[in-house]
Parts: structure tokens; C-alpha cells; sequence
């Protein structure tokens, strides 16, 4: 019997955990732990997450919260270090690139357990991003490094990382979105928005980069503003970005009723829903990029680099930076043009289970 913690912290990683979770289930030879360290807590950020995707109760929510990075990070390392102390596995896992996956590499490595890191090698070479330290260190400090295409291994290899420690895989945010398509809530959403058809767009931010910095966050919501002259756009609002909103006044009342709707959080379905009706898609996450590829809307990322540039090359990516100069063209040209898809190798639903046999023949 193989002893696997799996240490989730932040939204994306809950997605990531359905299929993780599920695939090490399907082998007897495999126990999962899944340890939450508390990042996120509001039941829209999280609860809502492990019920609709099926991820089992955490064995353990070490409730860290929020605070400042350095605070959290330290928090998540204090707390996971004691449960590991109590129970300790023959492999830690992480997953992306938050500040949990950070604090947990730290953790294993200091206590010398085996640590796999799952979506390893993704680089936007932008280090002003708090999430290109995480996964820089996390990489570094890994003994199994599951990567999702060919040039993740190829900056894994550049940053002196032995090619036997690479295993491509594929990506496991594909593997719950094909899950799960099928229950997507694309009538129910559009019912409980009053939207008709598939006339509109749908915008998430939520990155400090572009949200703390309020002369980048009055661009952005300039240029929204703008295009939602051309079309409707559906805004789900990260708390963050609430707060941020709230006190820069980028967006005097708050737009709605107009034609730029905020609205709460959704759940992964409800969200999955929204997405594959839309015509298309503006936002500052990684994770969407990944799926628009999947789902074929066309994803105009507000931001200057990418850690999934395979999304440019085999996806329905473009980089639309963050004026609206740089926004509004691309957004232009994105109602207009028809992007085309070729889908990243192993992007097939597939890659938990590729982990799953991979964890089983570690030695
Ligand atoms: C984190 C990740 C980011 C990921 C994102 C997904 C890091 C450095 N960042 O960013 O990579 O894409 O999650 O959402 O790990 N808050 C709530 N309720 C919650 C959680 C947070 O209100 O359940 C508010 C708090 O005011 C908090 C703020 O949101 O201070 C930011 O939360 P935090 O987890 O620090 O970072 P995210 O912006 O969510």
C-alpha cells in the first residue's frame, strides 16, 4: 500500500483534486489523504466545489485563511508541518501553483518525503507574479514533476531538472472538465441571468497584478466597459476584486443593469455552463485558458504573458494585454474571426490516470 497526501489549498486546486482523487481511488494499491490548508473558505470559493465535483471531505482543513502572503505561506507551513509530523506519507503531492502548493513543497522537502508536483514546468517568465515564485520553487524542490505539454518539460530541463524526474502526463483541469461537461448548467445559468441566447461574454479577474494596482485595474475596466457596448458581459466577481473595485471607484455603479453585469461567484458547473454557451471569454486566469481551448470559445487573456503558451499555439488563446489600446482590438477581431483549435497532445481526459499508475511504480 502506497500512502499519497494530496495538499489542496485555493479553487483551481478543488477542480484539479475531482480526478486526482477519483483516479487514485480506482487502485486499491494507492490511499489518498487530502489535506486542505484553508486558503480559500467561503462556500462559493470552495464547499460548492467538493460537493458538485465529487471530491472527497478532507481528512483535514487546517483552516489557515487569509492574510498576507508571506503570513499565509508561513501559517500553511507551521500547520501542514505538524500534520505531517502525525502522518506521514511516502508521497506528498501538489498541485498548480498557489501559495499552498508553495508552502507544502517547503513542508515535504524540509521533512525529506517524496514530492510529486502536478502541473509542473509551466512558466510565464514574468516573476512579478506571485504564482511564478510558487512554481518555480515547488519545481525545484520536487522529486516527480507531472507537466502538461512538451514546453513545460522543455523549461524544467533549461532550470537543470533531470529528464528522469519529467513525466508528461497531459493536464488534469481537462480531465474534470470532460467529467463534467455533460452536467454543465448552461439553461439553468442563462435562465437565472435572463440571457436568451449566446450573444454575450464572460470576463473573471482576479490576479494581483491586474486588480491591486488600481491605474492597471481602471484600464482593464475602461476597456471592458467599451466592449460591452458591442456585446453583453457576464462578470462573476472574485472577492479580491470586489474589495478592489469597491475602493479604487473603477467602476462608479458597480455596472449593473448595464450591459457589464457583475455578478457573485458561481460554482464550477454553473460556470462551465456559462463558458460553453458564450461567444467568448476575457480573463486573467490560467486555468481558463486551458479550458476555452477545450471547450473552442475563443480566450482573450488580459495580461502580458502566459504560463500556458500551448493555449497560443493549440488553443483558442490570444494575449490582449491590459489598456485598452492593447484590449479592445483583439476583442474587435475576436467577434469578427473564427479561431481555429488543435488540441494540445494528452489533453484527452486521461492525465490523473496517467498519474495515478506513475505514483504506483515509484519505488
Ligand atoms: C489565489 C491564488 C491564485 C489563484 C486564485 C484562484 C495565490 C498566490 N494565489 O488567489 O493563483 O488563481 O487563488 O481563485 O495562492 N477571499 C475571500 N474568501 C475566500 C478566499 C479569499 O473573501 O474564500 C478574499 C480575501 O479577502 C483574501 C482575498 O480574497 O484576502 C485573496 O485570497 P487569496 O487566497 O490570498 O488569493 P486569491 O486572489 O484568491
Amino acid at each position: 500500500m502506497k500512502n499519497i497526501t494530496l495538499v489542496v489549498g485555493a479553487r483551481p486546486n478543488f477542480v484539479k483534486a475531482s480526478s486526482l482523487c477519483a483516479a487514485v481511488a480506482r487502485r486499491p494499491a494507492l490511499r489518498l489523504r487530502l489535506v486542505h490548508t484553508g486558503q480559500h473558505y467561503d462556500d462559493n470559493m470552495a464547499g460548492v466545489f467538493f460537493r458538485e465535483l465529487g471530491v472527497p471531505e478532507p481528512a483535514v482543513n487546517l483552516g489557515v485563511g487569509s492574510g498576507t502572503q508571506s503570513w499565509q505561506i508561513a501559517n500553511t507551513i507551521l500547520e501542514l508541518e505538524r500534520e505531517l509530523l502525525s502522518n506521514r506519507p511516502d508521497v506528498l503531492m501538489t498541485v498548480g501553483d498557489v501559495n499552498a502548493t508553495l508552502a507544502a513543497s517547503i513542508v515535504g522537502s524540509k521533512l525529506g518525503i517524496s514530492l510529486a508536483h502536478v502541473e509542473a514546468g509551466l512558466r510565464s517568465w514574468d516573476r512579478r507574479m506571485s504564482e511564478e515564485g510558487n512554481r518555480v520553487v515547488a519545481d525545484a524542490l520536487s522529486d516527480v514533476l507531472f507537466t502538461t505539454s512538451a514546453d513545460a518539460d522543455e523549461n524544467l530541463l533549461k532550470e537543470g531538472i533531470p529528464a528522469h524526474r519529467i513525466v508528461r502526463v497531459g493536464n488534469v483541469m481537462v480531465d474534470t472538465l470532460l467529467r463534467f461537461r455533460s452536467e454543465a448548467r448552461t439553461l439553468a445559468v442563462r435562465e437565472s441571468l435572463g440571457i436568451a441566447d449566446s450573444n454575450y461574454g464572460i470576463v473573471t479577474l482576479h490576479r494581483a497584478e491586474t486588480v491591486d494596482d488600481s491605474s492597471v485595474l481602471k484600464g482593464v475596466i475602461e476597456a471592458l466597459q467599451e466592449a460591452a457596448r458591442e456585446l453583453l458581459l457576464i462578470f462573476p466577481v472574485h472577492p479580491r476584486t470586489k474589495a478592489r473595485i469597491e475602493a479604487s471607484g473603477a467602476l462608479p455603479s458597480c455596472a449593473n443593469g448595464g450591459n457589464l453585469r457583475l455578478v457573485p461567484p458561481m460554482s464550477y458547473l454553473s460556470f462551465l455552463g456559462l463558458m460553453g454557451g458564450a461567444r467568448l471569454v476575457l480573463t486573467d486566469s490560467g486555468g481558463i485558458q486551458a479550458e476555452t481551448t477545450i471547450l473552442g470559445i475563443p480566450c482573450l487573456t488580459l495580461r502580458d504573458s502566459t504560463e500556458y503558451t500551448i493555449t497560443l499555439s493549440h488553443g483558442t488563446n490570444r494575449l490582449a494585454g491590459t489598456t485598452p489600446e492593447t484590449i479592445l482590438p483583439v476583442f474587435a477581431d475576436a467577434l469578427k474571426s473564427k479561431f481555429s483549435v488543435d488540441l494540445p497532445p494528452l489533453w484527452d481526459g486521461l492525465a490523473s490516470d496517467r498519474i495515478a499508475e506513475t505514483l504506483l511504480s515509484l519505488g
